[in-house]
């Protein structure tokens, strides 16, 4: 009998070595963790729950029959993030890569299918090789069974990626339809055809790391989220994330305990508008006042920086935050900021978050590149994904809402719940020197005219209160109680309840 458990303990052990000291050596060498090691910082200590340690591929070509170590280069099973059960896979590139066989992507496939069922997260780490060359289409199949698989948990729970080391080929797709991609910078990178097919096709020249690493997908494709400096980091920020979000669609996100008065006044947002309307202003200075203790967890900060997107706690709930930002390209909406800020949204509302929208927005960037680029598709993904959501939404206006731009912006006629203006807000199709340059063309070249016309629009036109007149504003709000107002209204919304019609699934703008 002792044997008997003796040898347990030894194939655990065996199976716990993956490919071996040499190369958990070499994979240390280049400054990553171990598929193992990783789990461990993932997830709270001794929580982790192991599935298949002893599952082996069953490929028989290229002598593979004589290398079958237990695990088969995947790491999979469930544990806990603060208490909060995820399950998590995790790929072991000292074994033959990371490389995904048949057997490797059923066990990845086992524990989605147990979130699914379970109502819990999944969260990816990928370190790979790619298909398992030996394998062939045996591998390409067992790619298209995770893919299969991501889809049908998209929005019925949360799925975080986590690029530790290579994810070329097919395999992106797997991590490209889950909800948050985080890159390790310098260690990971991600792209369809590596460098050298990249060269052999279009002559170009380009490294790895240019191609596809983090800094690549954070600040050009938007492919990934967020970029972090080790493995370290990325996995605590991996748990600063999961805190924010429910389990799944069926439940609230978590309430955290809070120290910060929910009515707490904040004078210094009351001068946060400069008194030049062309003046910029840093907008993640509301967000953070407005927000429980000052903690904001940004998602894709190095993106499309004229919109910002991310979560806050009020009371102790999460909520999504979209905001245009004055600071970079002085708030326009334009191809990327929609994108970026609509993902976000239909994000929040599969998962019953509720949105928090602050406006300052000039209107959509013109241009030929914006034009050409699909700006009118792009900026209806932002509309489209505010109009159909169907969490409480809370949107303040806190200087520009101009043309389109206004209606996009969470407006009241796209379900707003509560939409309040600061009284420095102006809501408006245009901007006065637009505005008077089209309606008083004769009187161009005479300044003393322009300006009277100017001063006559903006005093018409530059306030809250011909929207606020109308019921387009609920209520014109002093900028120091912000916080107080906007988590009075996410409190009145709890038990809201609103449906769309049925439908298959709706067509959004792609
Ligand atoms: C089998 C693989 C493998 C693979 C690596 N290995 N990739 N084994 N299938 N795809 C093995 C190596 O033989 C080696 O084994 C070990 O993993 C480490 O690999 P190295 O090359 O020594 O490591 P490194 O120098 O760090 O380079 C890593 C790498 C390179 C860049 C990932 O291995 C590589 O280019 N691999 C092939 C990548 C690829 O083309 N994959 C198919 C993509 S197409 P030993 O025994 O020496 O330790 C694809 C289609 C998916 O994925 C389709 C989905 C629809």
């Amino acid at each position: 009998m002792t044997n008997i458990l003796e040898q347990l303990e030894h194939r655990r052990e065996e199976a716990r070595q993956g490919g071996g000291q040499k190369r958990i050596d070499a994979q240390h060498a280049k400054g990553k963790l171990t598929a193992r090691e990783r789990v461990e910082l993932l997830l709270d200590e001794g929580s982790f729950e192991e599935f298949d340690m002893f599952v082996a591929h069953r490929c028989t070509d290229f002598e593979m029959e004589n290398q079958r170590p237990a695990g088969d280069g995947v790491v999979t099973g469930w544990g806990t993030i603060n208490g909060r059960i995820v399950y998590v896979f995790s790929q072991d590139f000292t074994v033959f890569g990371g490389s995904l066989s048949e057997t490797h992507a059923q066990k990845i496939c086992k524990i989605m299918d147990m979130a699914v069922q379970n109502g819990a997260p999944v969260i990816g780490l990928n370190d790979s090789g790619g298909a398992r060359i030996q394998e062939g289409v045996a591998s390409l199949a067992g790619y298209a069974e995770v893919f299969q698989r991501n889809i049908m948990a998209s929005g019925v729970v949360p799925q975080i990626s986590v690029i530790m080391g290579p994810c070329a080929g097919g395999a992106v797709y797997s991590p490209a339809m889950t909800d948050f991609i985080f890159m390790v910078k310098e260690s990971s990178y991600m792209f369809v055809t590596g460098p050298d097919v990249v060269k052999t096709v279009t002559n170009e020249q380009v490294t790895a790391e240019e191609l596809g690493g983090a800094s690549t997908h954070t600040k050009k494709s938007s492919v990934a989220d967020g970029a972090f400096e080790n493995d370290v980091e990325a996995l605590t920020e991996v748990r600063r994330l999961v805190d924010y979000l429910p389990l799944n669609n069926r439940e609230k996100p978590p309430v955290r305990p809070f120290f910060d008065a929910p009515d707490r006044v904040e004078k210094s947002l009351d001068t946060l508008v400069p008194q030049n309307a062309n003046s910029p202003y840093d907008m993640k200075e509301l967000i953070t006042k407005v927000g429980d203790e000052g903690d904001f967890y940004e998602i894709q900060q190095d993106f499309a920086k004229n919109i910002i997107t991310g979560f806050i706690r009020l009371e102790g709930q999460t909520v999504g935050v979209v905001a245009n930002q004055p600071m970079v390209l002085a708030g326009c909406l334009d191809i990327d900021s929609s994108r970026k800020a609509a993902r976000f949204v239909r994000f929040c509302d599969a998962f019953e978050i509720p949105i928090l929208t602050f406006v300052d927005v000039p209107g959509f960037l013109p241009g030929t590149s914006q034009e050409y680029g699909g700006v009118i598709k792009h900026g209806a993904k932002l509309l489209f994904a505010y109009g159909e959501a169907t969490v409480p939404k809370v949107t303040v206006i806190t200087r520009k809402a101009y043309g389109g731009a206004y209606d996009v912006m969470a407006s009241k006629h796209l379900r707003g719940d509560f939409n309040y203006a600061w009284p420095t807000a102006e809501i408006a199709v245009m901007g006065a020197k637009g505005a008077v340059e089209i309606l008083h063309r004769s009187d161009l070249g005479n300044d003393a005219k322009i300006a009277d016309h100017t001063k006559d629009y903006e005093t018409r036109f530059a306030n809250p209160f011909v929207a606020a007149e109308k019921g387009f504003i609920d209520e014109v709000i002093q900028p120091h109680s912000t916080r107080k107002r906007v988590a009075r209204a996410f409190a009145s919304l709890r038990n809201k309840k609103l449906t769309n019609p049925w439908k298959k699934h709706d067509n959004i703008p792609l």
